[in-house]
């Protein structure tokens, strides 16, 4: 008798935590995935009123109460000029459940799944726990995700693959032509694209652009959620959107994992997406100063960065030795394999962090550097 399932046996816990244990308390975090900003007080006043009028005592319906679905609809048509039912989507427990939602839905046991290298951790323990089989992509130099080695890379096992722009850990963000080759890919060989969006609203040069728009089948189905837009990681609330067909199929797992997305945490979440969005345009220049102050400094070290277009991570070309140097100088920054093999060499570090404390860390690293050289 096994003790435990292989699937669970088959993932570990994050490196990404193992990199914050053997920091000091006092340490400057790099290492963290979450906006250094509140949440909007509209978002937290319409919960708290929500939660007074007894409005989020009760289950909500699986997908999500109504005006949120609507709002989310909204977005589509106002950032991608989508046209979306409220009815093909899911509100869920962060992006995170509806990452593991679409994989359930559409991974059969030994079925591959590829997945960018580097790419965000939960790709691959969320495709094992599925039962498929993570197939690593390696991305270009600039880190962006080339469709013709997602091409390269189908075979008659291939149930998925995974876009991310901008990315995790990258700062990547993938130009218009290859998303369209992305959903002209998903298009022509009959496998579904998904596409985690929760850094849409974080690109600094250029747009985001999203395969939903370009898609002829209905093989995108897309991620999203509050988490990063709106400074929201502890209210767990994200979405799914896709076709009617495939919504149907992820709500029975969403059924019985979850029921419905927590209920104050919706009534916030449709007065974020509903309401004054200057709060996001502001956390996105913010991040550009940071970004620059970042890639200034790196270049000053003669430390190669490739640019980081969005998100809120830079992945620089780091020397042998530089990430346990920084946290023993209680600097915290993740190295690059914890993402994925061929994101060995490089660190990842966010900057959702001060500009005043990000200058402290920077100038630590750039002694580690010099140490190293
Ligand atoms: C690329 C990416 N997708 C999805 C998520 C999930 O976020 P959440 O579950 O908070 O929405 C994260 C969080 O770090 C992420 O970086």
């Amino acid at each position: 008798m096994t003790e435990f399932s292989p699937r669970v046996e088959s993932i570990s816990i994050s490196g990404i935590r193992e990199v914050f244990e053997a920091a000091g308390e006092d340490a400057i975090n790099l290492g963290l995935g979450q906006p250094d900003f509140p949440a909007p007080d509209h978002a937290r006043a319409a919960a708290v009123e929500a939660i007074e009028a007894g409005k989020a005592d009760a289950y909500t319906g699986n997908k999500g109460i109504r005006p949120l679905r609507e709002a989310i609809a909204a977005k589509h048509e106002r950032d991608q000029g989508v046209a979306v039912d409220p009815d093909d989507v899911i509100a869920t427990a962060g992006g995170s459940e509806a990452l593991h939602l679409a994989l359930e839905a559409h991974v059969d046991a030994g079925q591959e799944v590829l997945i960018p290298d580097p790419g965000f951790v939960s790709y691959d323990a969320l495709t094992k726990l599925a039962g498929g089989e993570p197939v690593p992509v390696p991305l270009r130099d600039d880190l962006t995700l080339d469709p013709a080695a997602v091409e390269d890379a189908i075979t008659d096992d291939t149930a998925m693959f995974v876009v991310n722009s901008p990315g995790n850990p990258t700062g990547a963000v993938s130009p218009a032509e290859d998303v369209r080759e992305f959903a002209r890919i998903a298009d022509e060989h009959d496998v579904v694209c998904l596409s985690d969006e929760v850094y849409e609203h974080f690109v600094f040069d250029g747009d985001h652009h999203s395969p939903l728009a370009y898609a002829d089948t209905d093989n995108v189905v897309v991620v999203n959620g509050c988490s990063k837009t709106y400074s929201m990681t502890g209210w767990r609330l994200g979405w799914v959107t896709a076709s009617t067909r495939r919504i149907e199929r992820m709500l029975r797992v969403h059924q019985y994992i979850q029921a419905c997305a927590s209920a104050p945490a919706q009534y916030a979440a449709e007065a974020a997406l509903s309401g004054p969005q200057d709060v996001v345009s502001e956390m996105r220049d913010t991040f550009r100063e940071r970004r620059d102050l970042l890639l200034d400094r790196f270049e000053a070290m003669g430390v190669e960065v490739p640019t980081p277009k969005g998100a809120f991570y830079a992945m620089p070309k780091v020397p042998e030795g530089f990430v346990d140097a920084c946290i023993e100088r209680d600097v915290i920054v993740v190295p690059g394999d914890a993402f994925g093999a061929n994101g060995a060499g490089h660190a990842r570090i966010s900057y959702a962090n001060d500009a005043e404390v990000l200058r402290e860390a920077l100038d630590v690293m750039a002694d580690v550097v010099a140490n190293l050289r």
